[in-house]
């Protein structure tokens, strides 16, 4: 996650993630009013496009993300997952990723259960499993949230359903193998990465733990 780059060097960060190795960029939009936290918008995301060689993992912690979902498509993103609860219209933001030919996702705040994501697990790419309550980077991982991996995990089995799980928020190397063993195959790392002495083997430490 970028959300811990230097926000004067992202260019910098963004080629970074390339050399080091990461599978994705999870870019952190925030509105200040889904969370309260302010980051970036499209334009963000339209410029280190320019920069990333890696797919752009967007998530959007914004109200009425319906009304975003296309112009962050067009901006550069690969994936744009966003909060059920903060949409009036969780079906059509969906769609509207699809029809740009992204992939569209649903996330799990900290503070959520997984009733809100169930009536759209066969419309969706990915579930995004939140281990820190959204807002913030650099927060301390909750492994309690582990269990609504395991359960979306299980749901995935009995009804066939092809769904990745992300985790997101405060992973480590030091909590990589739980987060694999619970069912994710997606970790997303921000200030473990960039506060890391060696990001390049913090990295290939989460990504080989499972
Ligand atoms: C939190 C963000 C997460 C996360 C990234 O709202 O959605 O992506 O905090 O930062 P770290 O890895 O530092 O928790
Ligand atoms: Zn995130």
């Amino acid at each position: 996650s970028i959300l811990s780059a230097d926000f004067g060097r992202m260019a910098d960060a963004v080629q970074s993630l390339t050399k080091w190795r990461a599978d994705l960029v999870h870019c952190d939009v925030m509105d200040g009013v889904y969370v309260p936290n302010l980051t970036f918008g499209m334009p963000m995301v339209r410029d280190i496009k320019k920069y990333a060689e890696l797919p752009l993992d967007v998530h959007l912690m914004i109200v009425r993300p319906e009304r975003y979902v296309k112009e962050f498509c067009k901006a550069g993103a690969d994936i744009v997952t966003f909060h059920p609860e903060a949409s009036e219209d969780v079906a059509g933001a969906l769609a509207a990723v699809k029809a740009e030919g992204k992939k569209c996702g649903l996330a799990v705040n900290a503070d959520k259960g997984i009733d809100m994501v169930l009536p759209y697990l066969a419309d969706v790419d990915m579930l995004v499993v939140m281990t820190v309550q959204a807002g913030f980077g650099g927060q301390s991982f909750k492994q309690e949230c582990l269990k609504k991996v395991e359960e979306l995990a299980r749901i995935r089995e009995e009804r066939g359903l092809e769904y990745i799980i992300e985790v997101d928020g405060g992973v480590s190397s030091k909590n990589a193998s739980l987060v694999s063993a619970s069912g994710a195959s997606v970790a997303v790392a921000g200030s473990a990465v960039f506060r890391a002495e060696d990001p390049a083997l913090e990295i290939s430490q989460i990504a080989n733990c499972g």
